[in-house]
């Protein structure tokens, strides 16, 4: 029952959140009755999730000031795409100075947030960037520094708290129902098409992306430090690249034009979603960005494969591995405590006892507009207490918008709307680092062969009580 009534509250629109609760974004809301806002990088979340959305949603609270990409084809279309009558920029500098924003959103390629939040910040704007808030360890500690030394603030988008499902756990492990915890298992399976499709573009290059262990991963170790409440100490990884880039007999230059169609099982047609044509397609020549790269040519060089293991400042130790050509698309989840055991997964058909379209699944989770359509599957929770028999618990499954959070998320920054201020959702620049230090660790221990210090990288050190 209790997961019926966390569901619904999720959902609470209106009415307004109490001051002690505000976040740093709803503290920043308050300044003013309309925030100015300049978005740079205009792909495919920014035009969707952080334009569209908030556009259609918040224009009471916000007024789209500017635009910005260093494609100049993507950053003129953005306007439409975004529905925002504001002047689109090739030049960060030059919109900061002529659109004048209170507040600017970074969703550019990710080796790139850096520059763009510190840019920010200087300038004593209020900053929000995509995960990861960065790629490394130096540009990690050049955004705590300007965060430490701004009057701006630092939310980072950490939508994956915010899902319905993640937010649940959260609370079993603060019930301490299976007494303390110590160790997670957390397993995550990117499907043929889901985890393929990080290697057709940037993702596929750690100069851009970091490796997965950033880009994506970075999501999941932000979950591990908010569940176990705790911050990470010490991180030992192992990873490869055995299925894509060189991996293969044949290679084409990209999709659309490539003699191998026939042969290869990763065929994929991206002249079937207008989108995608008209975002990237139509402006390749600006900048040479091909959407739909072939994966298996030799510059890949991030991992397809990683096992890592962490240990936190409280003794929580844990297993986590990346998987991105799992014949299904989803994720197993236990956290073992003194008394007993919480687990829970998603996608696994055995488990489900269905078999589902995984070029749909895919199709779904990329679909960026609808953000908490519930769905007739549930999710079950199990809890088992030592020498007791196990119970069930099942909850609705949402699975768009990012397992409904990214609504949830965007109404706490844009209207201080906290749905449950309880589970300290919102994420900041000591968050977003942690977050990244976990994967910067994990890649330094795969290329070094060493067990990595997370007091090595920056000047943070690691709390036995995480606070965000
Ligand atoms: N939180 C989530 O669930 C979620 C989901 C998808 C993407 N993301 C994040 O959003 C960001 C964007 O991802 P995407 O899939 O939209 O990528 P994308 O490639 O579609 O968009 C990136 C855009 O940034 C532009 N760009 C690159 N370098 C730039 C620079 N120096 N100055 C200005 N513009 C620049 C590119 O031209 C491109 O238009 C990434 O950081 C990604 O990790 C987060």
């Amino acid at each position: 029952m209790a997961s019926e009534n966390l569901n619904r509250r999720e959902f609470i629109v209106g009415g307004a959140a109490s001051s002690l609760f505000l976040s740093a974004a709803a503290r920043a809301v308050e300044k003013t009755a309309k925030r100015r806002v300049a978005l740079v990088g205009a792909g495919i979340r920014g035009t969707s999730y952080w334009g569209r959305h908030l556009v259609e949603n918040y224009s009471d609270v916000i007024d789209y000031v500017g635009v910005c990409d260093i494609n100049p084809g993507r950053a003129g279309l953005s306007r439409s795409l975004i529905g925002a009558d504001c002047p689109a920029f090739t030049d960060f500098d030059t919109m900061l100075e002529t659109a004048a924003p209170d507040l600017v959103i970074v969703t550019t390629v990710d080796s790139t947030h850096d520059e763009f939040i510190i840019k920010g910040l200087k300038q004593g704007l209020d900053v929000i960037t995509e995960k990861p808030m960065t790629t490394d360890e130096a540009k990690c500690q050049a955004i705590l520094n300007a965060a430490r030394a701004s009057s701006g603030r630092l939310i980072v988008g950490l939508n994956y708290r915010y899902g319905i499902i993640f937010s649940r756990l959260r609370e079993l492990l603060q019930s301490e129902q299976i007494g303390r915890l110590t160790s997670v298992d957390f397993h995550w399976y990117l499907n043929t098409y889901h985890g393929a499709s990080y290697f057709r573009r940037w993702h596929g290059l750690r100069e851009k992306s970091g490796t997965l262990l950033l880009h994506k991963a970075a999501h999941h170790f932000d979950l591990l430090n908010w569940w176990i409440d705790s911050d990470p100490v010490e991180v030992h990884a192992y990873g490869a690249l055995e299925k894509y880039g060189a991996n293969n007999a044949f290679r084409g230059k990209r999709c659309m034009d490539c003699p191998h169609t026939g042969e290869c099982q990763f065929f994929w047609d991206m002249r079937k979603d207008d989108r995608l044509m008209q975002l990237y397609h139509a402006n390749e020549s600006y900048d040479g960005y091909i959407r739909d790269n072939c994966l298996w040519r030799a510059e890949i060089d991030i991992f397809d494969k990683m096992a890592v293991q962490i240990r936190y400042a409280n003794n929580v130790q844990v297993s986590y591995s990346l998987t991105t050509y799992s014949p299904y698309e989803g994720y197993r989840v236990a956290f073992n405590g003194l008394n007993g055991r919480v687990e829970t997964w998603e996608g696994v058909p055995s488990l489900d006892a269905q078999q589902v379209d995984q070029a749909q699944l895919h199709a779904r989770e990329m679909d960026q507009g609808s953000h908490a359509e519930v769905e007739r599957k549930v999710h079950e929770i199990v809890t088992q207490r030592n020498f007791e028999p196990f119970q069930r618990e099942t909850i609705p499954f949402v699975r768009s918008g990012h397992w409904g959070g990214d609504k949830i998320m965007s109404d706490e920054i844009f209207r201080g709307q906290i749905a449950r201020p309880e589970l300290g959702r919102s994420a900041g620049v000591r968050d977003g680092a942690m977050s990244v230090l976990i994967g910067i660790a994990a890649r330094k221990s795969i290329d070094e062969q060493r067990p990595v210090k997370i007091s090595e990288l920056t000047d943070l050190e690691p709390r036995r009580a995480r606070r965000g």
